[in-house]
């Protein structure tokens, strides 16, 4: 019999990784447990769209923070998913010697560093946005060195890539890191991240280095020296065993995307057409502009920015989505339906992320949330690929 991978989906909001390990084989990824909570919310959106599709799991609506570590010991997870806020990861000593190691608080990444301590699992899928890699400014890639290093200490190796989805297949250019974990990875090699690796596996590339840039180096010792000092260059691929990593910018073999056009519908409902005084609102907002600005002592200065194509081109796969899509600002889509302009549907910021239809559709909920919730999402295609090639073993 096949062996089943049991998950526990962590940050799970409306169960973007869930979708994608069943697409990629619903008999061997069984997501026993998920834990969502959106803070200082009363209504829990999210968690109940979770729930609603969901029920089979053990789906606890907690503050991650909340939840002891007796709680993720009775878990016998193998592996552990989720997406997780890009935050400041930096650590200090603690005076109290018992306590050893302190990370900021409300830092969610040490959340899911003390479930892997309570609960051993053999891989990790990991999800954030691309300025991980770099961040803070003022000591580049520390946060991501410093991820790193909590993983080596617990005896993981780290494989990371930055993903556009667009390149592999989705009908969104979004860009994120994706990051797999597991334990007894010996090969940190260019072949590795080129050909044999896990990543390079799900996204194949072209072969090519860009710019020369590659670098290896062995992370210091100690976390607490990483975060008062280190700082590197993280490229768009990388892996890391035994605190010692290799990375290299790599180019994908891009497969084509999805354009606009194959996933917005042809006839949609009055409310998402615009009036003409939004629709100037819209140019505006897209046009080149020069503004004079304040600063709060009274300095003047100019604020400029580039001006946008009129409207979303249908021809091109979309921008990435925010969770301000639909609201009038720059980044939402904006489309040229016939002779008029419109805003996309729910459904059609669902098809975007590759959900099903209506995925988030539930009693009360409006098109704001709904929006909202796919902006937090990821394309679930992305997790699919990742997981086949774990399930290929
Ligand atoms: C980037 S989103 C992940 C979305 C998810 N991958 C999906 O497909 O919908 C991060 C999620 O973490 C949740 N979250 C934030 N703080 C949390 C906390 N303290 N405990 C548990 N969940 C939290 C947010 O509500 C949000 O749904």
């Amino acid at each position: 019999m096949m062996k089943k991978i049991k998950v526990l989906e962590l940050f799970a909001g409306v169960g973007g990784f869930r979708i994608g390990l069943e697409k990629a084989n619903k008999d061997k990824f069984e997501t026993k447990w998920s834990n969502q909570f959106e803070p200082s919310r009363t209504k829990q959106w999210a968690y109940e769209i979770y729930d609603k599709h969901f029920p089979d799991s053990q789906n606890i609506n907690e503050d991650i923070a909340k939840m002891n570590d007796e709680i993720f010991k009775n878990m016998d997870a193998d592996m552990i998913v989720g997406g997780f806020p890009c935050q400041d990861y930096s650590v200090a000593r603690s005076l109290n010697r018992e306590k050893g190691i302190e990370g900021k608080k409300g830092v969610l990444f040490w959340e899911i560093i003390r479930a892997v301590k309570n609960i051993q699992p053999k891989y990790l899928i990991l999800e954030n946005v691309d300025r991980l890699l770099k961040s803070p400014s003022k000591q580049r890639g520390r946060d991501f060195a410093i991820m790193l290093k909590a993983f080596s200490d617990l005896d993981y190796s780290v494989e990371w890539r930055v993903v556009n989805a667009a390149d592999y297949g989705a009908p969104q250019r979004r860009r994120r890191v994706f990051i797999f974990v597991t334990k007894n990875v010996c090969e940190v090699s260019e072949n590795y991240l080129i050909k044999n690796g896990v990543m390079a596996k799900a996204f194949p590339l072209t072969g090519n280095i860009i710019k020369n840039r590659i670098k290896s180096d062995n992370l210091p010792s100690d976390i607490v020296s990483v975060s008062d000092t280190y700082s590197s260059e993280f490229y768009n691929s990388g892996i890391m065993s035994h605190g010692k990593f290799l990375t290299i910018e790599v180019e994908p073999k891009s497969e084509g995307a999805t354009p606009l056009k194959a996933i917005v519908d042809e006839k949609v409902e009055e409310k998402y057409y615009l009036s003409e005084e939004k629709v100037e609102k819209f140019n505006y907002l897209r046009g080149a502009k020069k503004i004079e600005r304040k600063t709060a002592d009274g300095h003047k200065y100019f604020y400029s920015e580039g001006g946008m194509s009129p409207h979303d081109d249908l021809s091109l796969p979309g921008r990435t989505m925010l969770t301000s899509e639909g609201s009038i600002n720059r980044s939402t889509h904006f489309i040229k339906d016939g002779d008029k302009y419109r805003i996309l549907t729910p459904t059609e910021a669902e098809r975007l992320n590759t959900f099903p239809d209506n995925w988030t559709e539930i009693s009360g909920i409006t098109d704001a949330t709904r929006r909202f919730l796919m902006g937090n999402a990821l394309v679930t295609d992305m997790i699919a690929r990742i997981a086949e090639v774990i399930d290929r073993g």
